[in-house]
């Protein structure tokens, strides 16, 4: 039997860096390139015969081509004998479609879900998807991992003075309630209303909860246009909040969001590295690591 190794798809080397030495198995020897047409190839250059292998993988932009070479490493890695393969994927792409919001639309979550998993994983370590449902949508084992409580020993550091903990929608009140839980703060929620057929527009309703104080945390999965975040903390600058802090798992960045960030009320954003951020230019934005929390959990799991 071969001793464990992490291969890291090329959407993260730098996390997959810091899981390597904080959890002590070493980085796996892979080469990832494409063809002239663009079609992926992987080569595992390791003897991983009967050994069990981690890939790191986030399914983040450009999100088609990254679900694809995680699907390769892992066939490759079949192919080479490997005895379990878990997928860790800190950032899973497709998990805003986890229903169909009208007749006609694909499940595309539980789509990629099948795609991976069919390419010989056995285990799926995940963390903060978009909604907890996207766990059954695996037909392997799946770890479920938050960064909330990092994000939040994070937060704590500033010894904010009665800070209130918003959500900036219905659908992300549990996650709010349980950053709020943490910090020992009250809850606020922002009502919004999405258009379908102008899926990156928003329209914000109405605050339910008391803003005392003069500090209000954001807490979300995803920050993809910045849309929500920006409109979020524009209204809450109106209602007379001076400090506005972001929390989000999920940095995905899309567009114009860091332009958008910059020039909005929003004073301080915390993101994880779930999403690799090697070109990221903005004093407002600070990456707190999870690679401790993926760490920890890789010891556990050899
Ligand atoms: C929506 O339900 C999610 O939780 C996020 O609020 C959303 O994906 C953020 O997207 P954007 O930054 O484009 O507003």
């Amino acid at each position: 039997m071969n001793s464990p190794k992490i291969f890291a798809g090329s959407s993260n080397y730098n996390l997959t860096k810091l899981v390597s030495q904080k959890s002590k198995i070493p980085l796996g020897n892979i080469e990832l390139g494409s063809f002239s047409d663009g079609e992926i190839d992987v080569w595992i250059k390791d003897d991983i015969n009967n050994s069990s292998v981690f890939i790191l993988q986030s399914n983040s932009t450009p999100v088609n081509n990254h679900i694809v070479e995680l699907s390769l490493i892992a066939d490759a890695l079949k192919r080479s004998g490997a005895d379990k393969i878990t997928a860790v994927i800190p950032y899973f792409g497709y998990s805003r479609k986890e229903k169909q919001n009208r007749p006609g639309e694909p499940i595309s979550a539980k789509v990629v879900a099948d795609l991976i998993t069919s390419s010989g994983i056995s285990k799926v370590i995940c963390l903060d998807l978009h909604a907890d449902a996207i766990v059954g949508f695996f037909n392997v084992p799946v770890i479920y991992l938050s960064a909330l409580e990092t994000l939040a020993k994070r937060i704590k550091k500033e010894n904010l003075k009665s800070p209130v903990v918003v959500a900036p929608d219905v659908g992300g009140v549990k996650r709010a309630r349980n950053f709020a839980s943490y910090l020992n703060a009250p809850l606020a929620v922002i009502e919004k209303h999405r258009q379908v057929s102008a899926r990156d527009q928003i329209e914000v309703l109405s605050i339910t909860g008391e803003l005392i104080g003069d500090t209000a945390i954001i807490v979300d999965d995803i920050i993809s246009t910045g849309g929500t975040i920006t409109e979020s903390a524009e209204v809450l600058k109106k209602k007379g909040v001076k400090k506005i802090i972001v929390c989000a798992i999920h940095p995905v960045f899309a567009g114009y969001a860091i332009k958008n960030i910059e020039k909005s009320p929003i004073d301080k954003m915390y993101v994880t590295d779930s999403i690799d951020q090697k070109n990221l230019k903005s004093k407002k934005i600070e990456i707190v690591s999870i690679s401790d929390l993926i760490a920890n959990c890789l010891i556990q799991e050899l």
